[in-house]
């Protein structure tokens, strides 16, 4: 066998399950909503019913739908009572949202470097990140795996900071017996379009809080309060809602979410299962207390002394293969153009100046992103057992022809930062 990049034929032809998935039940929904004539938040009933129906199923009492995920952050940010110039602890592997949300809220982001085998904010270090500025810490469930809540909540309980979930990727995960979204004090999820949960945007809060849900809805809805006038407005807010389409779709992409991410777990366990006996290969670590992963990105770290074969040369011979892969971030956050060159617009003016993020170190986040990190999209899950054994043998063919594809030529990275 030849590797389909020196002309040989490809592992895989047949395209992967495609995203989104939607069917007639999408149609008759938005169709009935537009009938309706309702169309905003406060004049329909389907956000109303997401909202309480995504909470309940994610083991919380209230949920607070919003445009985005960044939103959700935000909101979430500002319900809990962070201040100007508060600290906020956040992963320096994740999308920029978890920490731009923090600037947004004129706050600042501190950068702890994640767990080189699961990816997650790493416990241990979070404690040294902590003073008496910071007020919150941001984990992310990174790749639909919870992060190490149990640890996350210690140092939270005992310097008092509250714990904003950034769940975007883990719609459905569980930690033990606990759905993700219920183990901080607030969680942030996001229905963008490549999110295992989708209607081409939005997201949402949970919370069991009853007093952080009550500020969560009165900052979605301008500061408005329950049972007050329509134009009477209470605290600094926005108009962050969600509409009655997007609440339509979602209603439908909720009754497929369960049935979704138990084939997404199921794959997603025995690819790891079979790439992990390559040397070189580390798929994502998973603690036995990760009881459901949500695997809205199959992650893997290639150890390229032991692989073999650079991590560019793999994703090109992967893609000849047929495999649809990527290197995801090209940067730690703290190295990121924004953060680097602190491009803050009106936030943080009295700070920025003692701001000095390119004197932060995250080296495992730093390495995975340089050289070694590997995503698959979650859609890549959702089909059979057959699939993930084309994806294993992709990965099993180029590590078997490694020579072959050192000699190659490959067009050089686009990649920059000043
Ligand atoms: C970890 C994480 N947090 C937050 C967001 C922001 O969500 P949105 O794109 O809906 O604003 C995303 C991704 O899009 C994300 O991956």
């Amino acid at each position: 066998m030849t590797l389909a990049l020196r002309g040989g034929s490809p592992v895989r032809t047949r395209p992967f399950s495609s995203w989104p998935v939607f069917d007639g039940a999408e149609e008759a929904r938005l169709l009935r909503a537009l009938r309706s004539g309702n169309w905003g938040r406060l004049d329909g009933q389907e956000v109303a019913e997401f909202e309480a129906r995504f909470a309940s199923m994610h083991g919380c009492r209230h949920g607070i739908a919003v445009a985005n995920g960044t939103v959700s952050l935000r909101v979430a940010l500002l319900a809990a009572g962070i201040r100007a110039e508060d600290e906020v602890i956040v992963p320096s592997y994740t999308f920029v949202s978890t920490a731009s949300a923090v600037v947004e809220s004129n706050a600042i982001p501190v950068f702890v470097d994640i767990d080189l085998d699961t990816f997650n904010l790493d416990p241990r270090r979070i404690e040294a990140a902590v003073t008496p500025r910071t007020k919150a810490i941001i984990p992310v469930h990174f790749a639909g795996q919870p992060a190490e809540m149990q640890a996350v909540m210690d140092v939270a309980r005992s310097r008092d900071l509250v714990v904003i979930e950034d769940a975007a990727h883990a719609p459905g995960a569980a930690y033990g017996d606990r759905p993700a979204g219920s183990l901080g004090h607030l969680a942030s999820f996001s229905f963008q379009s490549s999110k295992n949960l989708t209607a081409g945007e939005g997201g949402i809060i949970t919370t069991n809080d009853d007093a952080l849900a009550e500020a969560c809805r009165s900052i979605q809805n301008c500061g408005r309060i329950e049972g007050g006038l329509w134009y009477e407005h209470h605290v600094m807010s926005g108009n962050y809602r969600l509409g009655e389409f997007q609440g339509a779709v979602l209603n439908c992409q909720l009754d497929r979410l369960e049935e979704q991410t138990c084939t997404r777990d199921r794959n997603g366990q025995y690819l790891a299962s079979r790439l992990a006996a390559l040397p070189g290969l580390h798929p994502q670590a998973r603690p036995a207390i990760c009881t459901r992963h949500s695997y809205h990105l199959f992650m893997l770290r290639l150890d390229v002394e032991r692989f073999g074969v650079s991590r560019e040369r793999v994703l090109a011979a992967l893609e000849a293969e047929g495999i649809p892969c990527s290197s995801g971030y090209g940067f730690s956050l703290p190295a990121q153009p924004l953060f680097r060159n602190k491009v803050f617009g009106p936030y943080l003016h009295d700070v920025v100046e003692r701001l000095d993020y390119r004197r932060v170190r995250c080296p495992n986040s730093d390495l995975v992103c340089a050289e070694q990190c590997v995503w698959l999209a979650q859609n890549l899950l959702l089909g059979s057992r057959e699939d993930m054994d084309d994806i294993a043998a992709a990965f099993e063919k180029i590590h078997e022809h490694q020579e072959a594809l050192k000699e190659l030529r490959l067009p050089a990275p686009k990649t920059t930062v000043s």
